[in-house]
């Protein structure tokens, strides 16, 4: 499994049959002005909301590569009446078959309208289950207590938590919700794109520590491989990617 960060919320994740593109804002966004998202091809696209700063490139990414867009039923009707057809509406409870395996739809504490301030829906966070491998994208939210409920449907590698404060959880939210959903291994999203998410990068990482968890600040167009020896993860690899 491997991730690519994009900026801000943005991610790829690659988990070997399968890319998922996590709320690409990339083009406005001024630090991750070396990032190209025509060399980015994603075969599905993730909304968590529908705010500027994670609905971004989308429409761009999805129309280039046909990628079927995951989100809120608000949000992938802007998408659809946008011109981009192929999508998939949720809302919070849902658990479906996908593709590249299995999709929970979670709850987040936020807000969601688009740019020109249309109605987005609830923001909401994702579960995925993908060739043995378990990992929660929260989107933008504060730490809930729903978040243990996670901790009882999965047994998850990693998680994505925003930790920029302000409009979400700041860092020491996320390492609650970090245990909650009972998973040590944190990569930080939503800081530093902006004044108000500005945060202490060392400050975040020692407090992480000191509760015995790992908080990974990932590099904008760096790339990490997630290893693991309990799974055969390499079990689907060969698997045709379904359109
Ligand atoms: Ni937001
Ligand atoms: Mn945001």
């Amino acid at each position: 499994m491997q991730l690519t960060y994009y900026g801000h919320s943005a991610f790829l994740v690659d988990t070997g049959t399968h890319k998922l593109l996590f709320d690409p804002y990339i083009t406005e966004n001024p630090l991750a002005k070396d990032i190209d998202i025509e060399a980015i091809n994603p075969d599905v696209i993730l909304l968590s909301h529908a705010h500027n700063d994670h609905v971004g490139d989308t429409l761009d990414i999805a129309k280039r590569c046909n990628a079927l867009v995951y989100g809120a039923y608000e949000v992938t009707g802007w998408v659809e009446k946008n011109g981009h057809k192929r999508t998939r509406p949720m809302n919070p409870g849902g658990f479906i078959e996908a593709d590249f395996g299995k999709l929970r739809c979670t709850m987040a504490v936020h807000s969601s309208s688009f740019k020109d301030g249309s109605y987005g829906g609830n923001p909401v966070g994702f579960v995925i289950e993908s060739n043995g491998w378990s990992f929660y994208y929260a989107g933008d939210t504060a730490l809930t207590m729903d978040m243990q409920l996670i901790a009882k449907q999965h047994k998850l590698d990693f998680c994505f938590l925003p930790i920029g404060n302000n409009f979400t959880m700041g860092y020491e939210d996320a390492c609650l919700a970090a245990e909650f959903v009972k998973c040590k291994k944190v990569i930080g999203m939503h800081y530093d794109t902006f004044g108000f998410i500005e945060i202490d990068h060392k400050k975040a990482t020692q407090h992480f520590k000191r509760k015995q968890r790992e908080l990974t600040l990932m590099e904008i167009g760096g790339t990490l491989t997630q290893k693991k020896s309990r799974v055969a993860a390499g079990k689907n690899v060969s698997r045709k990617i379904g359109r």
